[in-house]
């Protein structure tokens, strides 16, 4: 049985979710948007098919197989078919709304405050709901509205311009309107956590970060148990399908990562499973992606797996603090963000 995080007003997450980026070998800021046409095409459950890049597929045969949180973004340019899945799932009774927790994520081109709330909007039309229960900032990353395939520095804005407070204070109001239940950020360091905390009214209750094996972020860890702030795995599984520009040559595959594969062969399990329950074990949420009916039922029942103690310190000492997912491409010659201040190292 999947556990759940409890939020201080008692809402309950649950902590294995299905991820929804897929990614194609473009431009970050491109990727996402124009990638997913092919979605269109739902293969029954009984067939155990789901075609390449069929997010309403998936998402569907995904709660059709247990899973009860779906994470989203509008720049996956995929909620409509996300939406789809869930009107359908709602139609034939197989889940309610209530029964589900769905996240998104408000776009680097809404920071302005004016925009915030009609971007929730478009995202809430696409999702075909009238409540998020989480939203969350993507990016400590501010920037115009696209008009160019590439990124470059006129189309970004300084968060000097624009700061995050601002933006914060504009998520706020979501609270209290009523559309989203609660707010949250994604790809924030621990300084940006505090400055959020030092200022914000409501305080953020999640932050969605990149998290493994290979990147532990013990730090991360202890600064939001501190101040409880969940937190959210992203490429949980060391995203081997990201899109080629944000791969490195030799890179470490973490699904071949022999002491995982010694643990998970102990167990009787696979590596993704030792992956999943080790980031449920340690208190954060995770949220795999996959396309494979096998695989997703797979990832599911790494929710029953029990890691023992030494696995978890011989997991520890994996760590080896590299990011797949490092920000780099929104460090463009002459423009405001750098690696170092994206993560303020
Ligand atoms: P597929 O869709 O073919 O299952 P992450 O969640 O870290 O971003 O990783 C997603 C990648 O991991 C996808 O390429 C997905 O491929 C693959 N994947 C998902 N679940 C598993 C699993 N249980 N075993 C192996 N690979 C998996």
């Amino acid at each position: 049985m999947v556990k759940t995080v409890k939020f201080s007003n008692g809402d309950q997450m649950p902590m294995l979710g299905f991820g929804t980026w897929v990614s194609a070998p473009r431009n970050i800021c491109h990727t996402f948007k124009r990638a997913i046409a092919a979605g269109s095409r739902s293969l029954g459950l009984g067939k155990g098919l789901i075609a390449p890049g069929d997010v309403y597929g998936a998402v569907k045969y995904a709660i059709a197989a247990g899973y009860r949180h779906i994470d989203c973004a509008h720049i996956y340019g995929n909620e409509a078919k996300v939406g789809l899945a869930l009107a359908d799932s709602f139609k034939e009774g197989i889940v309610s709304r209530e029964q589900m927790w769905i996240t998104s994520k408000l776009w680097n081109d809404s920071h302005a405050p004016e925009d915030v709330q009609p971007a929730l909007e478009q995202t809430l039309s696409n999702l075909q709901l009238d409540y998020l229960d989480l939203y969350l900032i993507h990016w400590p990353i501010a920037m115009k509205k696209e008009s160019s395939d590439s990124l470059t520095a006129d189309q970004l804005i300084s968060l000097n311009d624009l700061p995050i407070l601002t933006t914060w204070k504009a998520m706020e109001s979501l609270v209290e309107k009523g559309v989203c239940r609660h707010i949250g950020v994604s790809n924030f360091s621990i300084a940006k956590l505090q400055n959020l905390l030092d200022n914000a009214q409501l305080k953020p209750e999640l932050n969605q970060i990149e998290l493994h094996p290979y990147l532990q972020q013990p730090s991360m860890l202890e600064f939001c148990n501190e101040n409880n702030i969940h937190l959210t795995g992203y490429s949980p599984l060391g995203s081997a399908d990201r899109p080629a520009s944000l791969k490195t040559a030799n890179e470490p595959i973490l699904l071949e990562e022999p002491t995982i594969a010694a643990i998970a062969k102990r167990h009787g399990i696979t590596s993704a499973q030792v992956l999943l329950s080790w980031a449920m074990q340690r208190g954060t949420v995770v949220i795999p992606k996959s396309f494979n009916p096998k695989r997703i039922c797979q990832n599911l029942a790494s929710a029953d797996v029990i890691l023992t103690p030494e696995d978890m310190q011989t997991i520890a000492n994996l760590n080896l603090n590299r990011r797949y997912v490092d920000g780099a491409f929104w460090q463009v010659p002459g423009g405001p963000y750098t690696v170092e201040n994206i993560w303020d190292l």
